[in-house]
């Protein structure tokens, strides 16, 4: 095949799987999505099928290698990323035996208090760098070793999500360091599994993939993947990455003093660091990049937008109806009333875990709350205070990943909480620095992309690829920044006052 090299990404994700080809500038020339779903079986659960997320694998690459500009060049990588922290586990035949138990499965709290009673939180902190949370991986398999012995006996193969991708694809068995950090089977410090941990979760760990960093080339698509996917028989697979770090790459986020603020349903603070500096107590996420000897800090408001979408559907319908016939965002019109109430809303503070919090203080049973209502306050008081609520905890994160000597020198904001001016500023305002938004919205596609590119040495190094990516929008902190302190200290008052009423509530 002749043309331009193009890399491919593929992000397997939580409900689509993307593929996005890309040139040697870094542009994305082509992309397809292919819709994918888990289900509930249980409150509380959330499991798909290995094979359902493999069959929404090959339409994305299916349909990205049948468009005009990818048949009109040559492939020359695959990259992959996808959900994190799943678990995924086959029989002797490489047979998935069940559903795999998702990042968003909160099934094994009594696992997870298991496991720091009998090891011990300082035992796990030293040994991954990390603490135990519901959604990683180790406590899912304390779990199935519980409820479901059988599956546990005829486990030969133990992965994540989007690594069953790679063995339909290249008949491999292999990972990368950064998604292995989220399984807490993976001792961060040193990217290598933790043979310590996996003895004590009673895991053989002859059964989790070899691991590899994550530019690297590790495998070929086979005949039959080639077969399946459309992509060409024996194009070099990169080990790629976990999407929190993939999409730390496609927004260039790779040198220490880089960090980004993504605001979808979750809001995620992502700093990269030049070694391993993991909090003491674990409340942030310490795991490594996916650029060699470098690692970063991460820390997940479970409900940041999911906060605002839920103030739009309870409180603003009148909104959502004027934004339809007026043909704009409600979410335009909601900053546009709450931008007419006073910073601090009058001492309204808004604590946004609708679904519990996991960094910087996680607690499955905290919930949302609004302190501090009084008869001045309005709903442009409260949707503020939804705002505000919501940059505090991330303004909290980001406090603690420099208390951990992470240097922050700007923020990159993206996702659909950084499409407002209004809430930029802010942002900008409680982060007391410098922010700006990547001009491409193609994230942990792009970036495990241009990890296989850096693969076959299109890019020489994932620095290189960084120099690809464009911001715009930058803006610095206003003259009125410091008075978001008092907005900050209010809320972090509230949280502790409320600390003791969320376990005692239920
Ligand atoms: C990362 C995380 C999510 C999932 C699903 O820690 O929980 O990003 O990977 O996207």
């Amino acid at each position: 095949m002749t043309g331009r090299a193009l890399a491919i990404g593929l992000d397997v994700g939580t409900s689509a799987v993307k593929a996005v080809a890309i040139d040697a500038t870094g542009t994305v020339i082509a992309q397809v999505s292919a819709e994918c779903s888990f289900e509930s079986p249980r409150p509380g659960w959330a499991e798909t099928s290995p094979d359902h997320l493999w069959e929404a694998s090959k339409r994305a690459l299916c349909g990205l290698c049948a468009q005009d500009a990818v048949r009109s060049g040559s492939i020359a990588s695959l990259g992959l990323t996808g959900q994190m922290h799943g678990l995924v586990v086959l029989d002797a035949r490489g047979r998935p035996i069940r559903p795999a138990i998702m990042w968003n499965d909160q099934r094994c709290a009594s696992e997870v208090r298991e496991l720091e009673e009998s090891l011990g939180l300082a035992k796990i902190l030293a040994l991954t760098g990390n603490k135990v949370l519901t959604g990683f991986t180790a406590p899912k398999w304390l779990w199935l070793a519980r409820h479901e012995p059988e599956t546990v006996r005829a486990a030969a193969h133990v992965m994540l999500p989007k690594d069953y991708v790679r063995f339909r694809l290249t008949g491999a068995m292999h990972t990368d360091v950064a998604d292995a950090s989220g399984t807490l089977f993976f001792d961060c410090e040193h990217r290598r599994w933790s043979s310590a941990m996996c003895d004590a979760m009673g895991l053989p760990s002859a059964l989790l993939p070899e691991v590899f960093e994550s530019p690297s080339i590790t495998s070929r698509v086979t005949a039959e993947g080639a077969r399946d996917s459309g992509l060409p028989e024996g194009t070099p697979v990169a080990a790629g990455a976990g999407d929190q770090a993939a999409q730390a790459v496609g927004t260039g986020i790779v040198r220490e003093g880089d960090v980004s603020c993504t605001i979808g349903t979750s809001g995620v603070i992502f700093a990269a660091t030049a070694g391993f500096r993991p909090t003491p107590d674990g409340s942030l996420h310490a795991f490594c990049h996916a650029i060699p000897d470098r690692w970063h800090l991460m820390g997940v408001t479970l409900s940041a937008g999911g906060s605002l979408r839920w103030m739009r559907d309870s409180l603003c319908a009148d909104l959502v109806r004027e934004g339809a016939s007026r043909g704009c965002d409600p979410y335009e019109l909601m900053f546009a009333e709450a931008a007419g109430a006073p910073q601090g809303c009058e001492g309204l503070v808004f604590l946004p875990y609708l679904s519990g919090e996991r960094t910087p203080h996680a607690d499955p049973n905290a919930r949302g709350v609004f302190a501090g209502l009084s008869t001045r306050s309005t709903r442009a008081h409260m949707i503020r205070a939804v705002v505000e609520g919501v940059t505090c905890s991330l303004r909290e994160t980001l406090d603690v990943a420099r208390s951990a000597h992470a240097r922050v020198d700007r923020v990159r904001l993206s996702g659909g909480g950084a499409r407002s001016a209004w809430w930029r500023q802010l942002l900008c305002d409680a982060f007391r620095c410098p922010t700006s938004c990547p001009t491409s919205t193609d994230g942990a596609a792009l970036g495990a992309a241009m990890l296989g590119g850096v693969g076959v040495g299109i890019w020489p190094s994932v620095d290189a690829t960084a120099d690809t990516v464009t911001e715009a929008s930058t803006l610095t902190p206003s003259e009125s920044a410091p008075e978001f302190d008092a907005v900050a200290d209010r809320y972090a008052r509230c949280r502790q006052a409320m600390t003791p009423w969320f376990a005692h509530s239920r």
